[in-house]
Order: C-alpha cells, then sequence, then structure tokens
C-alpha cells in the first residue's frame, strides 16, 4: 500500500501542472522517483452536490436546434445505454462521451442552467432513481480523482486511475449495470458485450410484431425478457444474473416503453423506427417530444408478474443454471444496496486514504441519500468509518 497511500497524501496538495506521463496508468508500484514526476499531474475534481427533481417535467422538445445529432469522433465514447448514447450525440452530455455525475443525472432528467454543466433536457428520468443508477455505475466504472466516467470503454480522458484493483473502465465493463441478457446487446461471453447487435435486435422486432402486433409495450417486454434469459441459460456457458446487474436488467425492459415513446403519444406502444433510431443510430427522432411526467421502471411489474425470476447463475456449462441465495432479489432493494457497498466497492478500494477517501465517503452518502429519497428505507452501511 506504500505507493496509494504516498500519492494520495501528496495528492491532498492538489498541485497540477502538466508533463508527458500517460494519463490512463495506474500508479500502483512506481518507485518514489517515479511518483514525484507522476502526482503534481492529478488533478483532484471534488463530487459536486447532485441535482434534485425537475421543478417542470412537462413534455419539451428534445431535438431541437441548439443539439443537432452529429457522428463520432475518434475517440469518442459510446457503450451499452443507448440513451447515454444518444445524449452525447447530440451533446446533451459532453460530445466525447466522458461526464460527471451531476452531467449525467442532469441530462437523464433536465438540468436547469448550471455554468458547472450544460443547460440540458433529458429523457425525465425520475431524480432518486437516476441519482442511484448514476452514483452505482460511477463508483464502480468512474475515476473518483477527477469526477469523470466514460459512457464506454477505457480512455485516458478520464485521467490518472487510482491503483489497481480499482478499474475506472467506464460502462462497458461487465457484472455491475453492464451485464448478460441485454436486449440489443450480446452477452460479455460472446466478446463485443456493448456495441448494437442486429441479431438480438431482430428478436426485439420479432417478440414486437407477435405479442404486440408490430409496437414494443409492457406485454412484449415481459415476454422478451422471459426468451432471453432462457435463452442465455440455454447457451452462454458464463450465463450470471444476479444484483445488481438484475436490476438493471429487468429496469431496462421497460425503458424503450417509458422513455422513448414521444411525450405528446400516451398509448405505450413503442415504434419499431423510433427504437432503432435510439438503440443502433444514437439518435433522437425528428421533432422528438421527451416524456410528460418524470418516471421511473413503472410497468416492471408487468414482466415479474408474467416471468418470476430468482437470481442466479450456469454453474456448469450451459443448461446448469443454480440459484444465488447471496444475490438480494428484485424486491430486496436494501440488500443490493449493503452488498454493493460491502461487496463491490469495499473489493475496488480496499484501503482507499486522502482525497480518494474523501471522495469515494461523499459519493457512497449520496447513493444512499437516492436510496432513502427512492423511500427504501435502508440502514446505512459504512465500509470506511463514519
Ligand atoms: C443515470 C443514468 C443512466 C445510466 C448510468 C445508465 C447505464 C446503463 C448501462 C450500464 C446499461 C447496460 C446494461 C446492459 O448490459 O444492458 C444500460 C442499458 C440501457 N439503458 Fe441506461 N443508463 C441510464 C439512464 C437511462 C435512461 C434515462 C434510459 C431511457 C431513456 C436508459 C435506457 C436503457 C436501455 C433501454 C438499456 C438496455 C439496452 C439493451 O438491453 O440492449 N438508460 N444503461
Ligand atoms: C450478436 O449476438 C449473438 C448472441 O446473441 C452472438 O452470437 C453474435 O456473435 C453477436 N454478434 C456480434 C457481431 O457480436
Ligand atoms: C466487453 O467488450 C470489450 C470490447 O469488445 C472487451 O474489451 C471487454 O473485455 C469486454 N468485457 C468483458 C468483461 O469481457
Ligand atoms: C401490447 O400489444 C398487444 C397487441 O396490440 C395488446 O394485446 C396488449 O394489450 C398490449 N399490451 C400493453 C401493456 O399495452
Ligand atoms: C439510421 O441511420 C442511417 C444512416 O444514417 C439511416 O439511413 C437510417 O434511416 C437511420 N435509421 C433510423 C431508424 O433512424
Amino acid at each position: 500500500m506504500f505507493a496509494s497511500l504516498t500519492v494520495y497524501a501528496l495528492l491532498a496538495l492538489r498541485i497540477c501542472t502538466v508533463s508527458a506521463f500517460p494519463a490512463y496508468q495506474s500508479l500502483a508500484g512506481l518507485t518514489r522517483d517515479q511518483l514525484d514526476t507522476v502526482v503534481p499531474t492529478l488533478a483532484y475534481s471534488p463530487p459536486q452536490p447532485l441535482p434534485g427533481p425537475l421543478k417542470d417535467d412537462s413534455s419539451i422538445l428534445v431535438y431541437d436546434a441548439a443539439h443537432p445529432y452529429q457522428p463520432l469522433r475518434p475517440g469518442d465514447q459510446r457503450g451499452p445505454c443507448p440513451a447515454l448514447n444518444t445524449l452525447a450525440s447530440h451533446g446533451y452530455l459532453p460530445r466525447n462521451g466522458v461526464a460527471t455525475p451531476v452531467q449525467i443525472i442532469n441530462a437523464v432528467q433536465q438540468g436547469t442552467f448550471d455554468f458547472l454543466t450544460l443547460p440540458l433536457i433529458g429523457f425525465n428520468l425520475e431524480n432518486s432513481f437516476a441519482r442511484f443508477l448514476a452514483l452505482s455505475t460511477f463508483l464502480v466504472n468512474g475515476n473518483p480523482i477527477t469526477n469523470l466516467m466514460s459512457i464506454g470503454g477505457v480512455t485516458p480522458l478520464t485521467g490518472q486511475n487510482p491503483p489497481a484493483p480499482a478499474t475506472v473502465s467506464g460502462l462497458n465493463t461487465h457484472n455491475n449495470c453492464e451485464g448478460d441478457t441485454s436486449m440489443t446487446r450480446a452477452d460479455t461471453y460472446y466478446g463485443d458485450n456493448h456495441s448494437f447487435n442486429e441479431t438480438r435486435f431482430q428478436n426485439f422486432v420479432r417478440f414486437s410484431n407477435e405479442f404486440g402486433a408490430g409496437k414494443y409495450n409492457y406485454t412484449v417486454a415481459a415476454h422478451l425478457r422471459e426468451f432471453l434469459v432462457e435463452e442465455s441459460i440455454a447457451n452462454n456457458p458464463e450465463f450470471t444474473l444476479v444484483s445488481p446487474r438484475l436490476f438493471t436488467a429487468f429496469g431496462e425492459s421497460v425503458f424503450p416503453v417509458n422513455f422513448f415513446i414521444d411525450g405528446r403519444d400516451k398509448s405505450g406502444q413503442l415504434d419499431l423506427g423510433v427504437a432503432r433510431s435510439f438503440f443502433q443510430n444514437m439518435t433522437f427522432p425528428r421533432n422528438f417530444y421527451r416524456r410528460d411526467g418524470a418516471v421511473n421502471n413503472v410497468g416492471q411489474d408487468v414482466v415479474t408478474n408474467y416471468y418470476p425470476f430468482t437470481p442466479g447463475y450456469n454453474a456448469n456449462g450451459v443448461n446448469s443454471f443454480v440459484v444465488d441465495p447471496t444475490s438480494a432479489t428484485l424486491s430486496q432493494p436494501c440488500l443490493r444496496y449493503t452488498n454493493f457497498v460491502n461487496n463491490n466497492i469495499k473489493l475496488l478500494y480496499p484501503n482507499p486514504t486522502g482525497l480518494l477517501l474523501q471522495s469515494l465517503k461523499t459519493n457512497l452518502q449520496y447513493l444512499y441519500e437516492a436510496t432513502v429519497a427512492a423511500g427504501d428505507g435502508c440502514t446505512q452501511v459504512f465500509p470506511y468509518g463514519q
């Protein structure tokens, strides 16, 4: 631990200059001389207070003149989330795909103008849900020192990494929120776990034709979710679907209905061309209005009533599904929170010190506050003391 202790003690000086040291390497294992060269190049950016709920959550034109779609430039990051990809491609998030938690929360709901962020109008995702999603992904995949996270893969743009075992590898990282049984992204076992996959989208189309008369709705979501899980159990020897991924898998099944339908259309039936525009092209349909009123994962009960699922994994090749009794189930949000903090975060950051510790504590406090705002009634846990 000598290296990290030294680094984070020195970090407290908050010196920031420029040097040629590659910005994305871990500091673990560097000599004292090397550290003396590197440390002054680190910039600490503390966590910012998180935005609250929207004052105006009405339907608003999102695809406006100020937010044109622009194609990717080399190095721009896009990943498994069609919503964040789209927001970045329209400039509601930084177009390079590297953002702070506050920028992400503002983008998925709607920000009041703030000189630190961009003036933003997003999808009207409910505030406590947005906070939990942004903070839980940030704690695993983001850089607590620079306060930046990639919505795709590893990039030097998030700055110098804290020491391993921290990963800071962006939303593509498997098994936090990214995971198996996505609708339009393949399981990690098949290789590319985050790009749009036409074969999988064709299942989305087939189920919409079969159960939704050519549209995607909650009924289709239920049948497709069952199919995706059963198909992975039967074909993916490394299949796993446990908390925290479990929660995003079932939530995302209804997200297209809740957020991809134009705000002026109250039918609950998503057009497949519109779906493709988000999933594949990362583009708002022309003249798109966001939904009317903030919402979270409503409709998920339609999915779970039809397809109750107990978290588990293939223990021994395909078709060897076993239940994981240690995983939170969908009705145990507090166990999800507790295990996430005590296991996932503690594994990545076993002994943080200095500014790293300070940043983690603040972000964990924000995470807990999101569970309070969601009304979960969880008991707070303090892996690094109070
Ligand atoms: C705090 C903001 C958000 C974060 C950090 C986030 C993160 C993620 C991540 C990591 C995934 C990958 C999960 C997988 O493996 O399938 C994902 C998928 C997805 N997200 Fe988001 N997301 C956010 C907000 C939203 C919003 C507002 C929407 C809808 C407008 C949305 C729609 C989706 C959908 C539909 C998928 C599933 C993709 C698929 O199954 O093919 N997300 N998101
Ligand atoms: C798309 O997903 C399927 C599995 O669902 C996989 O077999 C195939 O290799 C994937 N295609 C690409 C290009 O990754
Ligand atoms: C996800 O996909 C990327 C690139 O396709 C790959 O580099 C990465 O290792 C994958 N993640 C895991 C955990 O397999
Ligand atoms: C989905 O569409 C089908 C076919 O139109 C319809 O029978 C079903 O009630 C719809 N489900 C919902 C939740 O809208
Ligand atoms: C996706 O983009 C391609 C290429 O720009 C375009 O031809 C196609 O119409 C777009 N599809 C949708 C559904 O937006």
